[in-house]
């Protein structure tokens, strides 16, 4: 036999040994491999795809104010914080600020919280001004494009809109000098003001730790049909019921309190991650929380999600196929929900927890410390990448302004 023929026979064997290989793996630990409608990326290393200039600001702007509340460190909006101290060590990071693809501002405008811990937004517009201000006039990449190849971790409740109240927020809008930037955000719903085209959206911040002590073997049966943990009602702001979730957990409570398929209270039991790991299905009714770590806890216990959040606009949701993992129901369409999960076929389930259980998945949607490969460090990296090589059309003639440094509400005007 000559030498091609027997290397392209050699080659049809590999590719076969391969092929059941990966048919016996698939068997002893199902898992599916995911895409998004950006391809297969969510295994992709951003090292070598992107350069980013870290803005070295006073620590006012940072550290300082997590000194004076560490309780930021564990909040849901934490990303903010551990996206800086990702970057200070990433490989993607540059010091030299003439070859970066994008510029980053260290910034932390949700670290204002209550006693109760509630952040309070009210900072955030004057904090974000001041902090623009700043590298406007200390370095000369703001001016070249007015922030259109820069990126802003916002991951209030309405991201840059900087406000918890969704009528205030759509009111302000976003923060007017922050309209060309890229913005990245807990908070995503389509035709929202507080949502610009080209955002990426993150999942919020859960502690991996807490959540991996309480995992159970994987093999134990979800004995569990319907799963829910929360407030159904925000009895002190809303106690018609109507905009508390948009309603959604009104409704669900209200239809199925009394359906034996469905495990679901206002209580927290202290088996709640390990509860989540013997259901099939959670419920995450978003309505207007979609920071809620609902979605999260699903994905890390692989329990289906049922996403009930019209519009709703998921983390990484060009990299992950949410339509084929979760179960997305209408708001108006809680009262089937019975009907609606109890008619899925077996096979379509399966065929979601195999998606579910792929380890991809869960490292997506986690920040853990230190930063491991895919997860949502990463992600956001990646969807960095992804937006290169920048429009020429960015750059700025000389004299052009589009940004109007003197739009929005007055008082966000005053000196911070
Ligand atoms: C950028 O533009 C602002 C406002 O037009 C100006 O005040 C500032 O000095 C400029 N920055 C630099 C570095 O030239
Ligand atoms: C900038 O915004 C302010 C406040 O809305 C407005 O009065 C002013 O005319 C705007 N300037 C330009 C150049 O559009």
């Amino acid at each position: 036999m000559n030498g091609w023929r027997w290397g392209f026979l050699l080659l049809v064997y590999a590719a076969l040994v391969l092929k059941t290989g990966a048919v016996e793996h698939g068997r002893t630990q199902p898992t599916e491999r995911i895409s998004g409608s950006a391809g297969d990326v969510l295994e992709d290393n951003p090292v070598g795809r992107l350069k980013v200039f870290v803005y070295e600001l006073p620590s006012k702007y940072n550290k300082k104010i997590l000194q004076k509340d560490p309780r930021c460190l564990n909040h849901m909006f934490a990303a903010e914080i551990y996206m800086h101290r990702f970057l200070l060590s990433s490989p993607v990071r540059t010091l030299n600020p003439e070859e970066a693809d994008w510029f980053y501002t260290p910034v932390y405008t949700t670290c204002d919280l209550t006693p109760n811990g509630l952040p309070l937004p009210f900072k955030s517009p004057r904090m974000m001004r001041s902090a623009i201000q700043l590298i406007s006039s200390n370095w000369p990449y703001w001016n070249r494009t007015e922030g259109a190849d820069h990126f802003f971790v916002v991951p209030h409740d309405f991201g840059a809109c900087f406000h918890y109240q969704e009528e205030k927020a759509i009111e302000r809008g976003i923060l007017p000098l922050l309209q060309r930037a890229t913005l990245v955000q807990t908070f995503g719903q389509r035709n929202h003001v507080c949502l610009n085209e080209g955002s990426i959206t993150i999942p919020p911040y859960a502690p991996p730790q807490k959540m991996q002590t309480h995992l159970i073997p994987e093999k134990t049966p979800r004995s569990i049909f319907v799963y829910f943990r929360g407030l159904f009602y925000d009895v002190g702001n809303d106690p018609e019921g109507g905009y508390y979730a948009r309603g959604a957990r009104a409704a669900v409570w209200e239809n199925f309190k009394d359906n034996p398929l469905f495990d679901i209270s206002t209580e927290h039991p202290t088996t709640y991650y390990e509860d989540m790991q013997r259901a099939v299905f959670c419920l995450c009714p978003l309505g207007w929380a979609p920071w809620s770590p609902r979605l999260v806890e699903a994905v890390i216990f692989g329990c289906i999600p049922v996403i009930i959040a019209d519009d709703i606009v998921l983390p990484f949701a060009d990299a992950i196929p949410w339509e084929e993992i979760g179960v997305f129901l209408d708001e108006k369409d809680v009262p089937n929900l019975d009907t609606i999960l109890t008619s899925i076929p077996l096979d379509v389930i399966l065929r979601k927890q195999r998606l579910l259980a792929n380890p991809s998945m869960k490292q997506a949607m986690l920040f853990p410390q230190p930063a491991q490969p895919g997860d949502a460090f990463h992600q956001v990296l990646n969807g960095l990448a992804r937006k290169l090589p920048h429009e020429k059309s960015i750059y700025l003639k000389p004299g052009e302004k589009i940004l109007n440094w003197t739009a929005g509400p007055v008082g966000d005007l005053k000196p911070w």
